[in-house]
């Protein structure tokens, strides 16, 4: 409905007549075989969203006596698609693809949706339905899809209490006081909704959470949800504290060398497996901001994970262990101490671990440089963490949509084999071949009723979902089909709103973070500017640390003359940034100290860039309002009343950055605002 509940999925009746007619005739029946829950789960999607597209009931049939079968399944369960000739397409597809193919069978038309299993079929079965969703043509249809990552999956920051670390949606949407007994039906529309963008795997805890989960009352409640995701193809994870032994389990230590420690992991997954068979594996942060891990024992990330990975292995599980790692002790710069750290590890790594790394090397800032670890570990896999939920970028009031900065990420070269060893080739182990391969996002859902806050932060899900897919899909078409869905698919509607997304990222970096400044927002909540603040206990949480302004200039060297985190790119990509003059201007401020009247490529002084970013970025903030309201023949009341009023406050929010950081930096650069920027008012 209105409230935005159905997310992507409303299914409403197609528009463009021409082609609901030709669908109408290429769609006459649905034939489905084998059953199991996961095709139980493919005949009622079909039913449910052919029903709505096409404002007609489909019947469910089981031969082809007629054109227009749909005709779902497995080459195993339905003789009609093994006999169909589709063997070659079909191995394309691997184990979790799928294939959409037009074919005449029985002298009738027909089109097959088909996978190697079942939860291939139900992949497909939501790529079909989305080619009607966005008006696409069904003619002569020949699409083999498979994922080009394995693990696809969602991190929950959710405590058991159902507050949400970093979350602007709501609480928790896990009710454990209710579970098990109590299956609220948003599990299972939070299951269809990622198995419609094929995601395969979720972390239901926080990070930071307790071993509370690991209790057996806890796992009878995790199981309940495992079985409600697993016909959608969803694997369950949860975060292992590290001092779990100690906490639930009674022992003195929690250090991965002694055997009590290992037997009582050892014993402690072989009762989640009791109660979950396929029960995915570990996400762990450990040694990382008071998380305790095997450093305080003395021993390494990877004897941490190591020990956890040997205990679980035995039921194919697997190890994700974070390199979100940085302290105190690290105090001249935090960028260096993940890879320092990990990359004298590389190859010591459990063939079933995962090390998980953010995009970048300080944390989930509105733009940064990829991560100096990708590229740098070619004997261990790196999975990708990407920051779905926007802590650093507006939080719940703020239209931000996420692909370009995922895929400007992904798209990085690290110069790593040479020449195009971008990002994305480490991450999907086409670069150093490794078979396990992953992506997650963390989440922005909660009990909101339209699940993510700003209706416009359900783009960003569902962008995780497509590129953990496919990262070669563009931000444009990302964009494209999610406003169709999700919205209307009239053309005038789609070129604005889809500038308003295409455009939003660099508009929030333009009025709060321009040209590489970062982790100057308020601290602790990270709400807000306040480039000012040099009270906290810890340098690195202190906004100052970062952008380091004084009389002389403003930003961090990381060259050789200052940190040095540079040293720890390779040469070509650190060619890019090393030298002050020739340095992308994106990044120019996150690897130079550069003086106040520095020239910029644009003829002004820095200074005068500076605030031609601010001033620019909270004029063009504005201008998004302008824009929606020209939408506003193309959206329902209540979603488009809610999307002005958030505009509206993201506009103050880009005066008050601008204001905040012009106003402080002058206190350093002593120059004056240039006339035109001034503002009445
Ligand atoms: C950020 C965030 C924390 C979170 C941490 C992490 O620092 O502010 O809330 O716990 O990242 O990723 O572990």
């Amino acid at each position: 409905g209105e409230n935005g509940y159905d997310l992507w999925l409303r299914y409403k009746p197609v528009g463009n007549k021409t082609l609901l007619q030709s669908y109408r005739e290429n769609i006459t029946t649905i034939i489905t075989s084998g059953s199991s829950a996961t095709m139980d789960i493919v005949k009622n999607e079909l039913s449910t969203g052919l029903q709505g597209l096409l404002q007609t009931t489909i019947d469910h049939g089981a031969a082809v006596n007629r054109h227009g079968a749909i005709i779902a399944g497995t080459p195993r369960s339905s003789p009609l698609i093994s006999n169909a000739g589709i063997a070659i397409p079909l191995q394309q597809a691997g184990e979790e693809g799928f294939v959409i193919l037009s074919k005449i069978l029985n002298g009738k038309r027909c089109i097959l949706i088909s996978g190697n299993t079942e939860k291939g079929v139900l992949y497909g079965t939501f790529h079909f339905l989305r080619l009607l969703q966005t008006e696409q043509s069904i003619q002569q249809l020949n699409i083999i899809s498979a994922p080009k990552i394995r693990l696809r999956m969602l991190d929950h920051w959710d405590n058991p209490d159902r507050t949400v670390e970093r979350g602007y949606a709501g609480f928790s949407i896990w009710n454990w006081h209710t579970l098990p007994g109590y299956i609220d039906q948003r599990y299972i529309d939070y299951a269809r909704a990622n198995a419609s963008i094929g995601i395969n795997g979720t972390v239901v805890t926080n990070v930071n959470a307790n071993a509370v989960v690991l209790t057996q009352p806890y796992l009878e409640k995790v199981k309940a949800l495992a079985d409600v995701l697993r016909p959608y193809g969803i694997k369950i994870y949860l975060t292992a504290r590290f001092s779990a032994p100690m906490e639930i389990g009674g022992l003195k230590t929690a250090d991965p060398l002694d055997a009590s420690v290992q037997h009582w992991w050892q014993e402690k997954i072989k009762e989640i497996y009791t109660y979950v068979p396929d029960f995915g594996g570990f996400l762990v942060k450990a040694n990382s901001e008071g998380q305790p891990g095997p450093q305080d024992y003395k021993r390494t990330h990877a004897d941490g994970a190591n020990m956890l990975a040997d205990a679980i292995a035995p039921f194919k599980g697997i190890v994700i262990w974070r390199a979100f790692v940085y302290s105190n002790e690290n105090p001249l710069d935090r960028h260096k101490q993940a890879y320092d750290d990990f990359v004298p590890l590389d190859g010591t790594f459990r063939p079933n671990v995962l090390v998980q790394v953010k995009n970048g090397a300080i944390d989930f800032m509105p733009r940064e440089p990829f991560h100096p670890l990708f590229g740098a570990m070619p004997k261990t896999p790196l999975m990708m963490e990407f920051q779905v939920t926007q802590e650093y970028l507006g939080q719940g009031t703020s239209l931000v949509f996420l692909a370009p900065l995922f895929k400007e990420t992904l798209e990085s070269d690290t110069y790593s084999k040479g020449k195009g060893s971008t990002v994305a080739k480490v991450i999907d182990g086409s670069l150093e071949h490794h078979p396990l391969t992953g992506m997650a996002g963390v989440a922005n859902i909660g009990n909101d009723i339209n699940w993510c806050g700003h209706p416009f932060a359900q783009a960003n899900w569902y962008a995780l979902g497509r590129l953990a897919w496919d990262h070669t899909i563009s931000s444009e078409q990302i964009a494209d089909e999610w406003l169709r869905m999700t919205y209307s698919n009239n053309p005038r509607f789609l070129k604005a709103a889809s500038r308003l997304m295409l455009e939003s990222r660099d508009i929030i970096v333009q009025y709060s973070n321009p040209i590489g400044l970062h982790h100057i927002m308020g601290t602790s909540h990270h709400y807000g500017p306040a480039p000012w603040v040099n009270n906290q206990q810890r340098p690195e949480w202190n906004p100052v640390y970062y952008h380091k302004a004084d009389s002389g200039g403003i930003g961090f060297n990381r060259t050789a003359t200052g940190s040095n985190a540079l040293a720890q790119y390779q040469p070509a990509a650190r060619e890019q940034w090393e030298n002050m003059q020739t340095c992308d201007e994106k990044y120019l401020l996150w690897f130079h100290h550069v003086p106040w009247n520095f020239r910029m490529k644009s003829g002004k002084s820095l200074w005068e860039e500076l605030c031609y970013q601010y001033y620019t970025g909270a004029e063009r903030a504005g201008k998004m309002q302008d824009t929606w309201k020209s939408l506003q023949p193309f959206v329902d009341k209540q979603r488009f009343e809610q999307v002005n009023m958030l505009l509206k406050i993201q506009h103050t929010e880009a005066i008050w950055w601008r204001n905040a950081c012009i106003l402080y930096f002058q206190t350093f650069s002593k120059m004056p605002i240039p006339a035109s920027y001034e503002q009445p008012g």
